[in-house]
């Protein structure tokens, strides 16, 4: 591995059991594949690939398609739920490697922490105080790494009246926890099917848009927008800066 770490962020495959089924207009495990293969071709040698929910819609049987997609990857494939996952089917379908569900993963000189904002029978996501307290501990024990927080729910507005609804209901703790830590470089979520990417308080805050269909920015209730599937990519550098980039099939 050298002293950049470069990550894949592919998020909201939304896969269905059935490979051909279609989900809004187009079928997820083609729109998955061909994301991945584009990925691969365009950014080699990546050192791992970040699954950030909505692994599946709502399918269990969908996992065996995310393990077709990705189960020859020579790099770890990091997995956290989403609202439209059944998180104790992924966390035991996905157990092996590739797959990768630890909740910490020190790369070279940054961690990977993967937060699971899953609650039951509800599109909007929590933390939940023991889970703070757990990102709050993993911080301090790993001060001397940049961090890269990665989750499904977005832990800031995104200005869009609907999504904003679904959203992490602990996001001001969330915030307050981060701000104690000097060490924190980047969060990354999924879940809002757009991009953005801004800078506050010297925290890189980046949504990647989904594998399959995307929202429409700015949208005061769901909308679908005409943008083609994507991902992100990312490179860690020693210092701690992020290069990234949204690329669109
Ligand atoms: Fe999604």
């Amino acid at each position: 591995m050298s002293d950049v770490i470069r990550l894949l962020h592919l998020t909201d495959t939304h896969l269905l059991g059935d490979k051909y089924a279609k989900l809004r207009g187009v079928e997820p495990f083609a729109t998955s594949q061909a994301v991945y293969a584009h990925a691969k071709k365009h950014f080699p040698n990546s050192d791992g690939t970040l699954l950030t929910g909505d692994l599946v819609h709502d399918d269990p049987h969908g996992y065996a398609q995310v393990r077709d997609i990705f189960k020859s990857s020579s790099t770890p494939v990091y997995c956290i739920p989403g609202n439209h996952d059944i998180p104790e089917v992924m966390y035991s379908t996905l157990s092996d490697k590739p797959f990768e569900i630890s909740q910490v993963n020190p790369l070279g000189h940054w961690v990977l922490i993967l937060i699971n904002t899953w609650i039951a029978n509800t599109a909007d996501g929590e933390l939940g105080y023991e889970q703070l307290a757990e990102i709050d501990e993993i911080l301090s024990e790993y001060s001397t790494h940049h961090a890269l927080l990665c989750m499904h729910h977005h832990p800031v507005q995104m200005g869009s009246e609907w999504l904003d609804k679904v959203g992490l209901r602990d996001a001001p703790d969330f915030t307050a926890c981060i701000a104690k830590h000097a060490n924190v470089r980047g969060v990354l979520w999924g879940h809002v099917h757009q991009a953005m990417d801004t800078v506050i308080d010297n925290v890189h805050y980046m949504s990647t848009p989904s594998t399959c269909s995307q929202f429409l920015p700015h949208s005061a209730d769901f909308a679908i927008d005409n943008k083609p599937p994507g991902y992100r990519t990312l490179e860690l550098l020693p210092d701690g800066k992020i290069i990234t980039a949204v690329k669109w099939l």
